[in-house]
């Protein structure tokens, strides 16, 4: 018999350090009118030295709220999923300093490297053990630290004006009322996209001193680097193939999406596929201009916020969709 799993709690995290597009005029040749016009983009938070954050720590900060919400202690928690790009350290995972932090006895914790798709992947794992029986309560949390590696001059402006730091988490669980749940996940990967959006270095077939001595100033492969035009194309192309994929598994139609939460990617590519599937305005959450792009943590914040909102009850269908590096894509359908 298979189980079905639900969201029981919800909470995030960003960092109190509000930095926006003036802001960032100070330190690198771009100015708010460009990053509004192309992103939507208006502030983004930014973790700042010595306010004791991480991307553990800002994902324990969003877990704690999310178990309270769910009321579920935290040792009644079977499996801790923590999706990210961004790791406070290269080994281990997040997952494991997440179970320390929280003490949490010895449950499993693992580490999902799927980027912007983070949160959606770690749903479908949360999701995938809750059904056949094997755990109960999982916690999901997506977080990152971006501001740490993004080079804060001209020459990374294409890239670093777009991302945002932040966490969001979800206490998942094992749903008593029929119907009421996860209806299903959709994950897709094409990795002959990889290096169009990617952190090349450090690495291990690019190591520090070794950057250090080859690239002594200029193309540092250290920092992201984005094809952003090649991003967005395939990015509008694969959201909408995954939210139709989402709707027919489940026999519905775009008219019965009462809440599209898109990957906080770019507000122009959530407005292109809001027109596209002739969405309105209350069918689709948007944060993207306070926040900016916090990939796995993006999803769960705006799930978050449009729960905190009222804008989801309880038997709304809601459609999660995201897309990103790798390339990597995904859509989850829930019946809230
Ligand atoms: C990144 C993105 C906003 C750039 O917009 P664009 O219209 O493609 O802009 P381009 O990269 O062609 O650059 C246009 C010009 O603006 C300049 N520019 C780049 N970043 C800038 C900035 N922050 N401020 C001012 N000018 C900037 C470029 O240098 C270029 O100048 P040039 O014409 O003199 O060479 C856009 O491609 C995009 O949104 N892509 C998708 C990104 C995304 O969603 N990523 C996350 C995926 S999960």
């Amino acid at each position: 018999m298979l189980y079905q799993s639900k969201i029981a709690g919800l909470g995030y995290y960003v960092p109190e350090n509000v930095v926006t597009n003036e802001d960032l005029s100070k330190l690198m040749d771009t100015n708010d009118e460009w990053i509004t016009e192309r992103t939507g983009i208006k502030e983004r938070r930014h973790i700042k030295e010595g306010d004791g954050n991480s991307t553990a720590i800002m994902g324990v900060k969003a877990a704690k709220i999310a178990l309270e919400r769910a009321n579920i202690d935290k040792d009644d928690i079977d499996l801790i999923v923590f999706a990210t790009l961004s790791p406070d350290y290269y080994f281990p995972g997040c997952g494991v300093q997440v179970q320390e932090m929280l003490d949490i006895k010895t449950c499993p914790a693992l580490d999902v490297r799927n980027q912007c798709s983070g949160f959606i992947y770690g749903l479908s794992v949360a999701d995938q053990f809750i059904k056949t029986g094997m755990y109960k309560n999982v916690l999901l949390i997506g977080s990152e630290n971006h501001s740490g590696g993004l080079d804060m001059t001209t020459r990374g402006r294409g890239v670093s004006v777009i991302f945002g730091d932040g966490a969001g988490a979800a206490v998942l669980t094992r749903s008593n009322h029929n119907g009421q749940g996860i209806l299903s996940t959709h994950l897709h990967s094409e990795g002959k996209h990889a290096l169009e959006l990617a952190l090349k270095g450090p690495s291990t077939m690019h190591w520090v001193p070794e950057l250090i001595e080859e690239n002594p100033q200029e193309d540092i492969p250290y920092f992201p680097y984005m094809n952003g035009q090649y991003v967005f194309k395939n990015a509008v192309k694969r959201f909408s193939e995954v939210i139709i994929e989402g709707l027919q598994e489940n026999g519905l139609e775009v008219a019965d999406i009462d809440m599209l939460i898109p990957h906080q990617a770019n507000l122009r590519i959530s407005q292109f596929i809001q027109q596209k599937f002739k969405l309105k305005d209350e069918q689709v959450f948007n944060n993207i201009q306070k926040y900016g792009n916090t990939t796995a943590a993006s999803i769960p914040i705006a799930l978050t916020e449009a729960w905190e909102q009222g804008k989801i009850k309880d038997g709304d269908k809601i459609v999660l969709a995201a897309f990103g590096s790798g390339f990597t894509w995904a859509s989850a359908v829930i019946n809230w």
